[in-house]
């Protein structure tokens, strides 16, 4: 099971800092870190309407901060997480070579959805929608590696 996931977006303030905190709430036995592709958030905490929808499900990420991705992170995690097609090119351009750490769309794990995407709330401002299908994709996730889902919600 890997132990160390590493969830990817575009400005890490919106869906990947959620995405790790549903994850973690729900898995707090895997190591979970996100990141943005660009660095146009850097040491910023979560979007705020993000962190108020968070909240209302009884969850906090007013910890993380924003930080961009970067090449070591290949080396850093057995698996990478990321939102959409764009997030996922942008990734893998900075493998290096011999680097085997699998990149997989978060819907993979939420075949049900039939989403192809995670959509991103900072444009659609639907932020609860996103939530719904982070936590749906978090589920499916946890239930891939292996882990017992211990708290159904
Ligand atoms: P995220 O959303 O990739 O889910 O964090 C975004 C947040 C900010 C911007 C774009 C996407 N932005 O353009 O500043």
């Amino acid at each position: 099971m890997p132990q160390r996931i590493l969830f990817v977006c575009l400005g890490n303030i919106c869906r990947s800092p959620a995405a790790e905190g549903v994850f973690r709430d729900l898995a707090p036995e895997v190591q979970t870190d996100s990141a943005g592709t660009s660095g146009w958030h850097l040491g910023q905490p979560p979007y705020e309407a993000m962190q108020l929808a968070l909240r209302a499900r009884g969850l906090d990420i007013s910890d993380l901060r924003a930080r961009q991705f970067n090449r070591s992170d290949f080396d850093r995690f057995d698996l990478i997480i990321v939102m959409d097609e764009e997030n996922q090119a942008e990734v893998e351009a900075l493998r290096t070579s011999g680097n085997q750490t699998p990149v997989r769309l978060f819907t993979d794990y939420a075949k049900r959805d039939g989403a192809d995407h995670v959509p991103d709330p900072y444009y659609t401002r639907d932020f609860d929608g996103c939530l719904n299908l982070i936590e749906r994709a978090a589920r499916g996730l946890k239930q891939a590696l292996g882990v017992p889902i211990s708290r159904e919600k």
